[in-house]
């Protein structure tokens, strides 16, 4: 059997629910389409030079300066001009391990080192002092994402306290909140508020998962002033198109969406949790709009067996979490769905809820 791709592929397209990519399960802000739609209208014109508009809203939104925002076509791109501005040959990047794959590539290219700091298995939590022990001179960036995909697990405020407390000021620690809103734990860290003490933190954020616009491939970093002023070198005029701004700017505005998309991945989340349970899977509880389960037995075998189900899911191995597979918390009907596939699969007797 040939494995499936990692990600969804032409080949993978006759999946009728696509569990793999982490999108929102309501779509995309309405808000946000909107002000798209009507932007469409200027496309003959040059508009947004730079991140101007975008930021003004974003330092209202954060009650931070300005400057110390740098917007750019999705995270993947700050993180190319993060190991540009950062990052010389023979640096250390710490990356967790498992961890989203982004972080990686654009490091290396820029010249550094990845040394891996393994999350605590059991529950995926970060290990301060397991990072701390990989800290030495030539260490120059950690990145450590919170909610981290494909985990879900969050850095509390003590583990954050902890770690930023024993840390060289020359480190900088970025810390990826791609799925920020979806955490409802309050000792969860909050990256803007070590900023706005002035810490050497740059936090990414993206409009992807809880606005619903990871088509329009619009992310930023936040930061303190001097960061940002030294990514800010690495900026091309016109970086984010007139269309994504717009949309961006006024997805914003639109909490009502967001606490509907946190509401209902909730509620979905919990619903998937209790039919894997009933399935006698192992999984790890999430604080983002996706689960980590154990595959009983091998996760392309099953990946593969799902997909000529209809499923489009994710193996856990390129990101290190080794006989797992990561669902996207859907819609009811697509949840659903997954789940009778997959208790066909493994319990072809039983009927699921
Ligand atoms: C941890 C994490 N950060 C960032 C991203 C990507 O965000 P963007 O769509 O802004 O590139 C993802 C998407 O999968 C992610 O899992």
């Amino acid at each position: 059997m040939t494995p499936i791709s990692n990600g969804p592929g032409a080949e993978d397209r006759h999946a009728l629910f696509d569990l793999s990519s982490n999108t929102n399960l309501l779509g995309s802000s309405p808000e946000a389409l909107k002000a798209a739609r009507a932007q469409i209208a200027t496309l003959s014109e040059y508009r947004y030079r730079s991140d101007e508009l975008l930021r003004k809203k974003l330092a209202a939104h954060y009650s931070l300066s300005e400057n110390q925002f740098l917007a750019a076509n999705g995270s993947l791109e700050l993180v190319d001009m993060i190991g540009r501005a950062f990052i010389k040959p023979g640096d250390e990047c710490i990356l967790p391990s498992p961890t989203s794959l982004i972080y990686t590539d654009y490091t290396r290219l820029a010249g550094a080192t990845i040394v891996h700091a393994p999350l605590d298995p059991r529950y995926f939590e970060p290990d301060i002092t397991g990072i701390l022990t990989k800290v030495n001179e030539n260490t120059r960036l950690i990145f450590l994402a919170s909610p981290n995909n494909p985990t879900g697990s969050i850095i509390t405020r003590p583990q954050l306290d902890k770690l930023i407390s024993a840390l060289p000021p020359r480190v900088i620690l970025v810390c990826d909140e791609a799925y920020h809103q979806y955490i409802t734990e309050p000792l969860s860290a909050r990256a803007p508020d070590y900023i706005k003490l002035g810490f050497p933190i740059i936090a990414l954020h993206s409009f992807s998962a809880a606005y619903g616009l990871a088509g329009l491939r619009l992310a930023y970093a936040l930061s303190t002033d001097a960061l940002i002023r030294r990514l800010r070198r690495w900026q091309r005029p016109f970086m984010i198109n007139s269309v994504s701004a717009a949309a961006a700017i006024a997805a914003l505005g639109d909490q009502a969406f967001v606490d509907q998309t946190v509401r209902s991945t909730t509620r979905e989340k919990s619903w998937c949790y209790d039919a894997l349970a009933d399935l006698g899977l192992r999984f790890w509880t999430s604080h983002a709009n996706f689960i980590l389960f154990r595959a009983p037995g091998e996760t392309h075998i099953l990946a593969n067996q799902l997909l000529k189900k209809g499923i489009l899911v994710r193996v856990g191995e390129p990101f290190g979490a080794d006989g797992c597979i990561r669902i996207t918390v859907g819609p009811r009907r697509a949840n659903k769905a997954f789940i009778r596939a997959l208790a066909d699969i493994l319990h072809p007797a039983t009927k699921p809820r």
